[in-house]
C-alpha cells in the first residue's frame, strides 16, 4: 500500500513538473529580426554603389569569359582582390582599377568622373565587401 501511494505521489509530481515546464515563452513566436543598422554617412557600399557602376557600364566587356577582370555581380569582388595591384588599399590612387577609370585612364570613357571618385573612396575606406 505504501509503495502504491508513493508511486501515485511521484506520478502526480511528475505531471505537475511537466505541465509547469511548459512556460508561455515556448508558445510565443520568435521576435522579429532586428532591422540592419543604418549605413554610416559617407561609407561607400560595394554592393550598393560600386557593383551597380560595373553592372551598368562595364560588364558588356568584362563579363564571364570576356576581358579580365570579371566585373559581374557575385564574381567581381574576388576577381578584383585576386589580381595583383588591382586594388591597393594603402595607396588607392595606384590601384589599377582606379587608374583605368580616372581621367586619362583607358576606361575613363566608359564611366563618369563621379563613379571613378566613388571607386577611389571605396578603396580608401578599406575596399570592403560591404
Ligand atoms: C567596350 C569594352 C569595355 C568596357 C565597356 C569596359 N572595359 Fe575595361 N577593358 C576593356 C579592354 C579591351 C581592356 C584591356 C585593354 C586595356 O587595359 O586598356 C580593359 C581593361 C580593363 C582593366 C585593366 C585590366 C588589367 O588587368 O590591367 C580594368 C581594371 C578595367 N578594364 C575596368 C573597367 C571598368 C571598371 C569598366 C566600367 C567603368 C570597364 N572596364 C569598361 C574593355 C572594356
Amino acid at each position: 500500500m505504501q509503495i502504491r501511494t508513493l508511486k501515485k505521489v511521484i506520478t502526480i509530481l511528475s505531471v505537475i513538473f511537466i505541465l509547469s515546464s511548459c512556460s508561455k515563452d515556448s508558445i510565443l513566436p520568435d521576435p522579429p529580426t532586428p532591422a540592419p543598422p543604418p549605413p554610416v554617412p559617407g561609407q561607400i557600399s560595394f554592393a550598393g554603389e560600386i557593383q551597380p557602376i560595373f553592372t551598368a557600364d562595364c560588364i558588356r566587356c568584362h563579363g564571364v569569359g570576356q576581358v579580365a577582370p570579371v566585373l559581374v555581380e557575385g564574381k567581381s569582388y574576388l576577381a578584383l582582390m585576386n589580381t595583383a595591384d588591382m586594388v591597393i588599399v594603402a595607396a588607392p590612387g595606384n590601384s589599377i582599377l582606379y587608374r583605368k577609370m580616372s581621367t586619362g585612364g583607358s576606361m575613363s570613357g566608359y564611366c563618369t568622373k563621379a563613379n571613378a571618385d566613388s571607386v577611389y573612396k571605396w578603396i580608401s575606406q578599406g575596399a570592403k565587401n560591404n
